[in-house]
């Protein structure tokens, strides 16, 4: 098989360290290497837990990069009441210490797609990496294939505010020099960038029930993600009042190797940077502005698809045994909404704007 060459742009964060784990077991891919942003928590942090994950799938050869360590121009804002103060759901798992994170993650981008061909990047945090890259090396992405985000939303509402997901709330101004790159430079105009957003990661729920699954699977790596995820699943429990926790990384993951998992449509967007609406995924879905079309927006996924191939994948155990299995667990198989909750999500002012006081 010919693997994929692809950059893995993160911000860990419990979905990015599920994320990590998928694309760590598929052998569709060669990841060339770990760049490290600031987002659910401070890169350093973020490094650290990246190194663990590695650390447990054994894959320490991978190297990890350092990147920016604050958004273009806002104050920086943590999600660590998400992910925990850890980033890793406050498990305090030891730090890595036979290796450690190498400096500079926006010159290992710039040296490997321009000495490289056909490389990839999934984007699972804020976009503050990739818009450094194109701000300092606008020429250097001739190597570059496909541009995965996880970020952004269209119909659905934010996680943030009203209208804003986390990864370009966290810093709009990246988020909108890398669309609009997509729409002016030259090398990337013929490219799309492939926005999985929360109308289709808000799908994606793990629950109790898959977990318990999972354990059975395999004790080691069940527990794992047992532990790593409680602490995200307490927290939608009292902010969404759902049994189980949203992972909208992993998404991504899956959907850079099995385009069929989610469908969408090529329209032109662009983010807010500024007002109430900061953070805001504006898509262009009835070409009004009849501009160069930058993005495929993905609108939709199949729930029981991802999670056997993410369970295939991760615990390597065959597709027929886990479609059984998941008949029994997701008893509702459809596209359909999660449920309507009766008090708006994110109550608390902390949550609401993330430490900005409306
Ligand atoms: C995104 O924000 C982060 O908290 C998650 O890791 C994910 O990348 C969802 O809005
Ligand atoms: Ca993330």
């Amino acid at each position: 098989m010919n693997a994929k060459k692809v950059i893995i742009d993160c911000d860990p964060g419990i979905d990015d360290a599920l994320a990590l784990l998928l694309a760590l077991h598929a052998p569709e891919l060669e990841i060339l290497g770990i760049t490290i942003v600031c987002g659910n928590v401070p890169t350093t942090q973020g490094a650290e837990n990246a190194l663990k994950v590695l650390q447990f799938a054994n894959r320490l050869d991978i190297p990890v990069y350092l990147g920016e360590a604050k958004p273009l121009q806002r104050d920086y804002v943590d999600a660590m009441d998400t992910h925990g103060s850890d980033g890793l759901g406050e498990t305090y798992l030891p730090n890595v210490t036979q290796t450690r994170p190498h400096k500079d993650a926006i010159s290992f981008l710039a040296k490997t797609l321009s000495q490289q061909t056909k490389v990839s990047i999934i984007a699972l945090g804020p976009l503050t990496n990739i818009a450094r890259l194109l701000q300092k090396y606008p020429n250097c992405l001739t190597g570059l294939d496909e541009f995965v985000t996880m970020g952004g939303n269209f119909k659905s509402h934010g996680n943030c505010s009203p209208v804003a997901e986390y990864n370009y709330w966290c810093d709009p101004d990246a988020a909108k020099e890398v669309y609009e790159a997509f729409t002016y430079n030259p090398l990337l105009k013929q490219k799309q960038i492939h926005m999985i957003g929360l109308d289709v990661t808000r799908k994606i729920v793990l629950t109790p029930n898959l977990i318990t699954y999972m354990k059975f699977l395999s004790p080691r790596i069940g527990n794992f993600i047992q532990t790593i995820t409680q602490f995200y699943i307490d927290f939608h429990w009292k902010q969404e009042g759902i049994l189980g926790c949203v992972i909208n990384d992993p998404l991504a993951v899956a959907y850079f190797i099995d385009r069929s998992l989610c469908h969408g449509f090529s329209a032109y967007t662009t983010i807010e940077t500024e007002g109430i609406c900061i953070g805001q995924t504006v898509v262009d879905a009835y070409d009004f502005w009849k501009k160069e079309k930058n993005s495929y927006i993905l609108t939709q996924t199949d729930i029981f698809r991802f999670m056997e191939f993410f369970i295939t994948k991760v615990f390597a155990v065959p597709s027929d045994t886990t479609r059984q299995m998941l008949q029994q667990i997701l008893v509702v198989h459809t596209d359909a909404p999660l449920p309507q909750i009766s008090q708006p999500c994110f109550s608390s002012v902390q949550t609401c704007e993330r430490g900005v006081v409306l």
